[in-house]
């Protein structure tokens, strides 16, 4: 029996082409380190969903449970309205498993452009930790008098003290582990939301004080956070928040380190089942053409890896990406630079995969 059963999800767009670089990588680092694995593929997202009007039945999701990870590359697809495939896949398993942390690492690979003037790797190297179950993507919304001028539109803000407190339980334990400078930042809004980031702010400090004393505590409104990462992004070391906040802050976060073609993310139930992801879209645009930047897929697998406890092997992916990273000449890897350099999608992995083989 192998070590371990994946899902993989390769999705809509340019899913599958990132998908099957992620997959090439595994592959190295299994061979190469010795664990072995079961790979079923599923064919979830927009062309199946237009062909069938299915999302992701009830009984894929049982089935998905089963498995030790769920590796998904992206979905998205422009002839299906916005808000279909995202709810009734991507956030149906996220909830549907409950897959609470969504674990988004800033860092920036030596090598890598960043917008930010004089910040180097050094300087931006922090982790995200997004309640992901709840708050106002889990709160009711409703419409009343729709396409009047008495329309009135809600959707609420909902956490409860269960929901808070495993959410920092994790990432106070995170940030031990991690080992930096041992500081959680908590991101809220204490100033306006001051019901749900009241609650936070007390479960934070309370449960600080009595189980974390090794942790040193800070509060930062989402505003000043936004503000921080641009200016000194070195101060940070793990920032936990609600869900909608850490939407926001990991786009920000992934531009800071060098776009979405590098941003990967875990959605963790550290009881259940995990599915890891790179943070950007299905990038429809620049489908088929061979030049999406796979390095966000791969290191979404890293983190994958990690997660099963495969410690070498997600190390060599790490410093294979960061070996093939140091060794571009590019400023940034966005499709137009890939095009432009003459490397593909399939030759980039390709170079990961070999760095991981030779590691
Ligand atoms: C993300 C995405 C999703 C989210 C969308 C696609 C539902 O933006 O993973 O950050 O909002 O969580
Ligand atoms: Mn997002």
């Amino acid at each position: 029996m192998a070590d371990y059963r994946i899902a993989a999800l390769p999705g809509d767009g340019t899913g599958p082409e990132v998908s099957a670089e992620g997959l090439k990588v595994l592959e190295a680092a299994a061979q190469k380190t010795g664990f072995t694995y079961d790979l079923q593929t599923y064919d979830f997202g927009g062309d199946r969903y237009l062909r069938t009007g299915e999302t992701l039945p009830d009984s894929a999701l049982e089935e998905l449970r089963s498995f030790d990870a769920i590796y998904l590359a992206a979905i998205g697809h422009p002839d299906v309205k916005p808000g279909i495939l995202e709810v009734g896949i991507l956030l149906k398993i996220r909830f549907g498993l409950d897959q609470y942390i969504n674990l988004r690492p800033v860092k920036l690979y030596p090598n890598v452009y960043t917008p930010i003037k004089d910040k180097t790797e050094k300087d931006i190297d922090f982790v995200v930790v997004r309640e992901n179950c709840g708050g106002l993507y889990r709160g009711k919304g409703t419409v009343e008098n729709e396409g009047t001028p008495d329309e009135v539109a809600t959707q609420e803000m909902i956490y409860t003290r269960h929901e808070v407190d495993r959410c920092l339980r994790y990432a106070f334990e995170y940030t031990r582990r991690r080992d930096k400078t041992k500081m959680l930042t908590l991101c809220g809004k204490t100033n306006v939301l001051t019901c749900v980031y009241g609650l936070w702010e007390r479960a934070f400090h309370e449960m600080g004080e009595r189980d974390f004393p090794d942790i040193k505590r800070e509060y930062a409104h989402v505003d000043a956070v936004t503000m921080w990462m641009v200016k000194n992004p070195e101060w940070f070391d793990v920032i936990v928040t609600g869900n909608m906040f850490g939407d926001i802050i990991t786009d920000l976060g992934a531009m800071i380190q060098g776009g979405m073609g590098v941003a990967a993310g875990a959605n963790i139930n550290p009881e259940g089942t995990s599915m890891f992801e790179p943070i950007g879209g299905s990038a429809p645009k620049y489908t088929g053409q061979g030049i999406i930047n796979p390095i966000a897929c791969i290191l979404a697998g890293q983190m994958m890896l990690d997660h099963l406890g495969e410690i070498e092997a997600a190390d060599l992916v790490e410093k294979a990406v960061a070996k093939f990273l140091a060794t571009t000449k590019l400023k940034g890897l966005s499709p137009a630079e890939i095009k432009a350099s003459g490397l593909t999608t399939a030759k980039i992995g390709d170079a990961v995969a070999e760095y991981v083989a030779s590691g």
